[in-house]
């Protein structure tokens, strides 16, 4: 499509140019910051179908073609190939760790000296039921934090923002697997290795089962870490950036991402699907589910995506993964989960219902059977999504306090009341 560098609006007798902005990837912008002042107009976009709410240099997707990028690198050349951590650094710094090792390895020490927990938050998690849900009780956990730290919070001072936002990457993780050891009935101890993932992994999985499994185990965890790190401006980040937007402690804007991440709709996707394929007895019962879905008794979850109109590239890389974690672990009931699934994605991909809306399996169609092969607990899920997602929303919150900044106020069209 050609491109332009201007946009001329006419509203009645006023006239106005806008700037169209390029970016190095995907659709132009249209600058209208100047339309209140200009024409006392506002636009009207709910649900962001066509806004840029910030610019980023961190992660690209172009959804038609099913692309996710970040800092320029193809998902395909990270997962699988990088660790969490390398990723996040990446993320974070826009370096890769091999060009930059010095700051690589302050970054990591950082991040796991931070691996740690205080009683007094244990003492929170432990107040509640092992079967209380783990996202409720993660925000409890991170809102004890945030009022420990909210004191010394100084958002215009860069050095000290970018070292809270690695640290508290690291004290994430360690609430993250506090809250797993816990409603698993583990000792809350957490055994501290020189290295990250082997760290997190002996931690958050059976020891005995991740000592007899390291490497698969350890890969298998890098990979959906690695896939779930960044997804540029999604619900969860946004509501990041907004909050951050207001200059509280980070601590605070992750508690608010936390929340969000929760919905079904979003990381809360996981936990959905393994509850619609419980639903779903055999595969003889695929028909009928989606005839359910076509008349909207249901959702299919695990389909579908705001960005991506085609396959999400992540659910592709997901997908194989699905068979050689299920052939290590030989867990039957997963498998049987598995072929439901396999049989739900057949047949919505041969149906005209999915097909012209361009609904396509995303990463949370597949990522549940994974987890739960690892022994995960299905309300833990989206958990270990937000404990990837941390890399994201840290990295994100870096590059906002890094630019000039405003407090983000969307604007409304009234429709109550006329003033009586
Ligand atoms: N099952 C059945 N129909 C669907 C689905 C689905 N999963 N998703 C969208 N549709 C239909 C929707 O009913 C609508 O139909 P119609 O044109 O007849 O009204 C059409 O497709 C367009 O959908 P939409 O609701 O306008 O799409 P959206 O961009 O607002 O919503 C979504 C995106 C992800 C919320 C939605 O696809 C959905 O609810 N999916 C299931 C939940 C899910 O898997 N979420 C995880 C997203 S990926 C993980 C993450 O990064 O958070």
């Amino acid at each position: 499509m050609q491109k332009f560098d201007k946009m001329k609006v006419i509203y009645g007798n006023k006239e106005l140019e806008l700037p169209v902005l390029h970016g190095t990837e995907g659709a132009d912008c249209v600058e209208i910051s100047s339309f209140e002042k200009e024409l006392n107009l506002y636009t009207f976009d709910p649900a962001f179908l066509s806004t840029a709410s910030c610019h980023s240099k961190i992660t690209f997707i172009d959804g038609d073609k099913g692309i996710l990028a970040h800092r320029g690198y193809p998902i395909e050349a990270l997962a699988g190939h990088r660790t969490f951590l390398e990723t996040f650094f990446l993320l974070f710094t826009g370096k890769k760790h091999e060009d930059d090792y010095p700051n690589f390895e302050i970054f990591k020490k950082i991040a796991m000296d931070n691996l740690k927990i205080d009683e007094k938050t244990k003492s929170i998690i432990t107040s509640f039921n092992k079967d209380d849900h783990p996202m409720a009780i993660l925000m409890a956990a991170f809102s004890y934090i945030a009022s420990k730290n909210c004191l010394s919070w100084n958002p215009n001072d860069l050095e000290q923002v970018r070292k809270t936002l690695i640290k508290i990457s690291g004290e994430f993780l360690a609430c993250v697997i506090t809250v797993y050891r816990y409603i698993k009935g583990k000792s809350l101890e957490i055994k501290i290795t020189p290295h990250f993932t082997e760290t997190i992994c002996l931690n958050m999985f059976d020891e005995e089962h991740f000592r007899a499994n390291k490497k698969i185990v350890e890969s298998v965890f890098n990979k959906l870490f690695v896939l779930h790190a960044d997804h540029e401006q999604n619900a969860s980040t946004s509501v990041l950036r907004i909050t951050a937007s207001t200059e509280v402690n980070p601590y605070a804007s992750i508690v608010a991402g936390i929340a969000t991440l929760w919905g079904p709709l979003h990381g809360g996707a996981n936990e959905a699907v393994i509850d619609m394929l419980n639903g779903i007895n055999s595969v003889e019962d695929v028909p009928s589910y989606i005839a359910k879905v076509k008349t909207k008794e249901v959702k299919l979850m695990g389909f579908g995506h705001r960005v991506y109109k085609n396959y999400d590239p992540r659910a592709l890389l997901i997908k194989d993964t699905c068979d050689t974690v299920l052939e290590t672990f030989q867990h039957v009931g997963e498998k049987e989960k598995l072929f439901i699934a396999r049989e739900l994605e057949k047949q919505a991909m041969n149906d005209e219902y999915f097909t012209s809306r361009k609904l396509f399996p995303n990463v949370d169609f597949y990522s549940g059977i994974i987890y739960k092969a690892l022994d995960v607990p299905t309300q833990f899920f989206t958990a270990m999504f937000a404990g990837a997602r941390v890399a994201g929303w840290c990295s994100q919150m870096y590059e906002f306090y890094s630019e000039p900044r405003k407090i983000s106020r969307p604007r409304q069209l009234y429709i109550g009341e006329k003033i009586k």
